[in-house]
């Protein structure tokens, strides 16, 4: 299969989706099924390096996640806690890629606040730009950006005829990264659920029925192989 990639999309955004109803076919409570999602992630991050990727953003949090029950919201707030200590442990030596978490702080405890701004902070040059969307929203992240190029009009830092996509784009949270390619989601839904929306303007989507913490690197190399066949166009005519 992996021979069959013949294109590597710089940019990958998968949404993690599946990881409830993984559980709840085995009659597991839903946090297992983060626990399992969250080992699926780390496979294909370290698969996505290997492949020559620049830039993976994975949607982990929703700010409308918190509409879930907070059993279930605490699991998730502890286990990103958990994972941005390690991070924080091994970087920038040991790390295998550069994480840049995305999102909005509202709602966050002060503790998880201090860590990503701590990670956010470190500047190092990696193979792998990873950014993770942590309590992030598309919508938020739009209105953030048009806010602070308001206050530069305000300020009379800027003028409105500067305003451009190219502007647009730099002042959202991926910044450092090209458009998106690909959209990857997991678990047989197909819509987008807030993500990346100015991102993916020509973005390839790919679907799967898989739940999250089954997708496999094979699964990864399928979608990629899939992705290979893809003519775009960009608004050109048809070949
Ligand atoms: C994705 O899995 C992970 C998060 C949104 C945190 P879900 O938890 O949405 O799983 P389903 O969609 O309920 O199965
Ligand atoms: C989107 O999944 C958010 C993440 C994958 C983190 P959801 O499961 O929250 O999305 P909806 O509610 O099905 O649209
Ligand atoms: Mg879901």
């Amino acid at each position: 299969m992996k021979e069959m990639i013949t294109k590597i999309p710089q940019h990958v955004a998968l949404i993690l989706d599946g990881n409830g109803r993984w559980a709840l076919q085995r009659d597991l409570p839903r946090t297992k099924g983060h626990e399992e999602g969250i080992k699926t992630l780390a496979e294909i991050v370290k698969e996505a390096r290997n492949l020559g990727i620049k830039c993976l953003t994975a949607y982990a949090f929703s700010t409308d996640n918190f509409k879930r029950e907070k059993y279930e919201v605490d699991y998730l707030m502890y286990k990103a806690e958990e994972y941005f200590l390690e991070y924080l442990k091994k970087a920038p030596n040991d790390s295998k890629y550069h994480l840049n978490i995305i999102g909005e702080k509202t709602n966050l405890s002060p503790r998880l606040i201090e860590l990503i701004n701590q990670i956010n902070e470190m500047k190092f040059e990696s193979e792998l730009e990873f950014n993770l969307a942590f309590n992030y929203g598309s919508q938020e992240e739009i209105t953030n950006a048009v806010k602070k190029i308001a206050a530069l009009v305000e300020h009379k830092k800027l003028d409105i005829n500067q305003i451009d996509k190219d502007l647009i784009t730099q002042n959202l949270y991926t910044s450092k990264c090209p458009p998106v390619d690909l959209v990857i989601r997991t678990s047989g839904e197909q819509r987008l659920s807030n993500y990346l929306l100015w991102q993916i303007s020509y973005s390839e989507l790919y679907f799967t029925t898989t739940y999250w913490p089954d997708f496999s690197v094979e699964e990864f190399h399928k979608a990629l192989v899939n992705y290979s066949l893809r003519e775009r166009r960009f608004g050109k005519e048809h070949a």
